[in-house]
């Protein structure tokens, strides 16, 4: 390969509207694309060592720490795929929190597998990028639904089903979202663990696994209805019970209130809990700006107002 040669690769963030935790199960889940949260990732032949430079660690990938085995495992099956036998310098620039349940891990991933194809001229099937990425979230999250794969690598809203082809969901109005991080990050890999050990007891059937892919199951038709009053309320059950998995912190807790007393149509906990993100549904953009406002008075960290509408549109490199 030629010394200095540059491969690049984008890839963004996701907030799960309705579903987590009961989709590693079979549930659906509906996810939407953050674009405005990114990941950018530049892929470079260099002489030495492979190098990888992130917000966490800059050194030699073969020294990097164990938190990114993952990644280091995936450059590394990145690497013998394309055929890449020179060492490689891989730098990694990300909007996205990590550990705030918005997708940054899978999005990464799949940002260095995108550079690493690019920097090869090789092209990358999505399948391919899937598989890529679940090599990185099974290190990292155990045994991840691939949910967060399917999102941060396309721009369209999703109703996903564990090991199905994702479907679009139709959006027939914009959806004005607000996603607010608390101060605390949580680990995936933890809660999906703890969730598990609730479930064995409740036995299936009944439990809040179940009523969350029940409520899960009847937003579909509310979204694509465009009835955002009812879905909300979806979410604020979903809320609940997923409060009853006992992921949710009562800071992120606080932040569901505050939002629900300024008249939100819906607000809960977004991806594995344990700390992390919420997200909430406004009426419209004047209520998304002053949610923003409440919600950063209320102690988030981080606030962003995301408009979904039904962009229609593929994946992105
Ligand atoms: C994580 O963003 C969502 C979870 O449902 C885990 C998964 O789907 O792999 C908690």
């Amino acid at each position: 390969m030629i010394q200095g040669k540059t491969g690049r690769g984008t890839a963004h963030g996701k907030a799960i509207l309705m579903g987590e935790h009961a989709v590693v199960y079979g549930f659906p889940a509906v996810a939407v694309p953050l674009p405005e949260i990114k990941v950018s990732v530049e892929a470079v032949s260099r002489e030495g060592d492979d190098w990888l430079d992130c917000t966490y660690y800059r050194g030699s990938l073969q020294n990097a720490p164990g938190e990114l085995g993952g990644l280091r495992l995936l450059i590394e099956d990145g690497l013998a795929q394309i055929k890449c036998r020179g060492p490689i310098g891989i730098t990694i620039q990300s909007d996205i929190p990590s550990g705030y349940g918005l997708g940054s891990s899978a999005a990464v991933a799949a940002a260095v597998a995108r550079a690493l194809y690019h920097l090869a001229g090789a092209p990358l099937p999505q399948e391919t990028l899937l598989d890529l990425v679940a090599v990185c979230e099974t290190v990292c999250h155990g045994a991840p639904s691939g949910v967060d794969a399917q999102t941060a690598t396309g721009l369209d809203p999703l109703w996903f089903v564990r090991g199905r082809s994702p479907e679009i969901v139709a959006i027939p109005n914009p959806m004005y979202l607000v996603v607010a991080a608390s101060s605390q990050p949580g680990n995936t890999r933890d809660t999906v663990q703890q969730v598990r050990a609730l479930k064995e007891r409740w036995g299936s059937g009944t439990g809040p696994i179940d009523r969350i892919g029940a409520l899960t199951a009847a937003s579909r038709p509310a979204i694509e209805h465009g009835d955002y009053p009812y879905l909300g309320a979806l979410m604020i059950e979903v809320h609940r019970e997923l409060a009853a998995l006992d992921v949710v912190t009562s800071e992120v807790e606080k932040l569901v209130t505050a939002a629900l007393r300024h008249e939100a149509l819906g607000a809960k906990l977004t991806g594995g809990g344990g700390g992390g993100s919420m997200v909430v549904l406004a009426k419209d953009r004047q209520q998304q700006r002053q949610l923003a406002d409440v919600l950063r008075s209320a102690g988030a960290t981080r606030v962003w107002a995301p408009i979904v509408r039904g962009t229609g549109l593929s994946a992105v490199n």
